[in-house]
């Protein structure tokens, strides 16, 4: 059986992983809630104004009273300065099932921030909170999603097609990739 254990902070070499509060609000909705270049990638519609962020905060952390919450905002060791945010959907977590969700500030990307975050939150779910297996899914346009879940050692299920319609009215499959927990402990993780 799963350990809902919590939004623990998990550490990384350049990367705080933490809960989120009240006052990023303001920082993610400048950083990646508000971005074209996000909203391009992501099933919801980019925040119009920061009180969206606030009210959408202010949701998550009453959320935090629930055990089966697992959501984090990540941040950089050095600056502080706050690049996304990295959570689980309950969905099936009751059979140990963990689906990830993950998004990111552009001014961040491609310098491995994603991956490592990854990383971190699929050696907690396994190493402390016993999950059965780590999924996650990404929209065909979207390739560089499913770079960060093959460095972070997912491996490609399949394809559910024509799910979902992106940002250019344009229907997409969604990749599926995951890793169980006989993979991951006989990696070398
Ligand atoms: C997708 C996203 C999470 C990647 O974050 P990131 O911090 O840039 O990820 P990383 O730097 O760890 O890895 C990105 C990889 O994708 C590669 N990449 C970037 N653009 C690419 C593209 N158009 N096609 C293929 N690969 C691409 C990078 O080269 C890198 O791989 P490498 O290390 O082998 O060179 C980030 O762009 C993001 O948040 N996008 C908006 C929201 C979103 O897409 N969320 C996920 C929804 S499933």
């Amino acid at each position: 059986m799963m350990k809902f254990l919590g939004s623990k902070t998990l550490e990384t070499d350049r990367l705080i992983l933490r809960k989120i509060k009240i006052d990023d609000a303001k920082i993610a909705f400048n950083n990646w809630c508000n971005s074209d270049l996000v909203d391009k990638y992501v099933l919801w519609k980019k925040h119009p104004n920061v009180e969206t962020t606030i009210k959408q905060y202010e949701k998550w952390i009453e959320e935090y009273n629930d055990e089966k919450t697992f959501r984090w905002i990540v941040e950089l060791k050095d600056t502080h300065n706050l690049i996304g945010t990295i959570d689980v959907s309950n969905r099936f977590i009751k059979h140990g099932s963990c689906e990830i969700g993950y998004c990111y500030s552009d001014k961040s990307w491609n310098k491995g921030y994603a991956t490592e975050a990854l990383k971190a939150v699929i050696k907690y779910l396994f190493e402390e909170c016993e999950a059965e297996l780590v999924n996650a899914e990404f929209m065909e346009n979207n390739p560089a999603s499913g770079k960060v879940m093959e460095k972070a050692g997912m491996k490609f299920e399949g394809r559910l097609r024509s799910r979902v319609i992106d940002k250019n009215n344009i229907r997409n499959d969604l990749l599926c990739y995951s890793i169980t927990k006989d993979e991951y402990f006989n990696s070398n993780n």
